[in-house]
């Protein structure tokens, strides 16, 4: 059995940036949603300029069309977004709340999500090139696990994990990483298949499902078996397990009421298909969050015994 050794409990950060990064994690899950709903319904072109939207900060066709309320209030959230995160970053440097590790995260966080804007952006200004729109899709899922990682490191939890005393320094994180870029391969490749409606890109990601539920399988059972006094690992490791089994049944869904043709401005008028696309989008999202996060657990509660470094 695993037991964990008597360390000194290390001070948790306040609950101030704590709080912050988790609504910084609220908001993104919901920029995910729009900026799903709005590939899924065909309208990333519902205005052709940017920043501004039809010249407009806020034009009345984005309270009064579907495709005009989706991209423009999509735009308004991840604009939102990114002023949280520079809020993250001015406290924590402000109160040297966290490690110094933690505030570069927090400046780089910011950082891209600024990039994420201007590949949006960009993308809008030459109509969409693939290229954009998936680098768009996937730097979305990596910039809502890094923000993530930054909530967990500031979390009460994180300071209270001691090193468990009976497994090894280092055991597991390799697998954890393993199954962190699996997740982040097969965003990639759905990115592919959804914004170049690519057939190979469609069947890879397909095909491509059943070796990441192995991997996250694998992952899981090993964060239980081995790991799993540390807190929380044994409720992510659940939810992984679980979330992958949902994601699965709900492709073939997708795969049957998705539009052949891929993103067309017709799609708009599918609103419940489009919700069911962006939901596998959103899990997606969620599956990658959570991945990285049971890997974040693992790198602490397998951290060098500090006690062993007087040895
Ligand atoms: C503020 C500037 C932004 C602009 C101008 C913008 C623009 C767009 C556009 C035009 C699309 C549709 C792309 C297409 O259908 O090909 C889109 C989709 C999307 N956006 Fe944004 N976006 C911005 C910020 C963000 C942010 C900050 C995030 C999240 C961190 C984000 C996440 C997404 C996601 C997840 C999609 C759907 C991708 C998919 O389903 O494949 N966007 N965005
Ligand atoms: C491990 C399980 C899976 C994960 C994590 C996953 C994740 C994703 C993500 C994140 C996207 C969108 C990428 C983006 O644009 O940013 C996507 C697209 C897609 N996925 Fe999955 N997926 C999984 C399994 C499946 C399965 C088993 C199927 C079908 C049987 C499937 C069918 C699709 C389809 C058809 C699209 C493109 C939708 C469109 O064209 O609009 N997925 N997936």
């Amino acid at each position: 059995m695993t037991t964990t050794a008597a360390l000194p409990v290390a001070a948790a950060p306040s609950r101030g940036p704590f709080r912050l990064a988790v609504a910084i994690l609220v908001v993104n899950l919901f920029t995910i949603l729009k900026g799903a709903m709005t590939t899924s319904t065909g309208s990333g072109l519902a205005y052709p300029d940017w920043p501004l939207s039809d010249g407009q900060l806020m034009p009345a066709s984005s309270y009064t069309t579907v495709p005009g309320f989706l991209e423009h209030f999509h735009r308004l959230f991840g604009a939102t977004l990114g002023l949280l995160a520079l809020a993250l970053a001015i406290w924590l440097q402000a109160t040297r709340d966290g490690t110094p590790r933690l505030r570069r995260c927090a400046w780089f966080g910011g950082c891209l999500i600024l990039v994420q804007g201007i590949v949006g952006g960009t993308g809008v200004l030459r109509e969409l090139p693939a290229l954009n729109s998936a680098t768009h899709g996937t730097l979305a899922q990596l910039i809502f696990a890094l923000f993530a990682w930054i909530a967990y490191q500031l979390s009460a939890r994180h300071a209270a994990t001691s090193p468990l005393a009976d497994v090894a320094p280092g055991a597991g994180r390799r697998l954890m990483l393993v199954a962190l870029a699996a997740m982040v391969v097969q965003t990639v490749i759905g990115a592919l298949a959804r914004h170049t409606n690519s057939p190979h890109a469609l069947w890879t990601h397909v095909g491509n499902s059943f070796v990441v539920f192995l991997v996250g399988a694998i992952a899981s059972a090993f964060a239980t078996g081995r790991l799993g006094e540390a807190p929380g690992v044994r409720g992510l490791a659940r939810s992984i397990v679980s979330l992958l089994i949902v994601q699965i049944g709900l492709g073939f869904v997708v795969l049957a009421v998705r539009n052949p043709e891929g993103k067309r401005p017709e799609n708009v008028e599918h609103l419940g298909r489009a919700l069911v696309i962006s939901v596998h989008v959103v899990i997606g999202a969620l599956l990658t969050v959570l991945v990285a996060l049971l890997a974040a657990h693992v790198f602490r509660a397998t951290r060098r015994h500090p006690a062993l470094d007087f040895e």
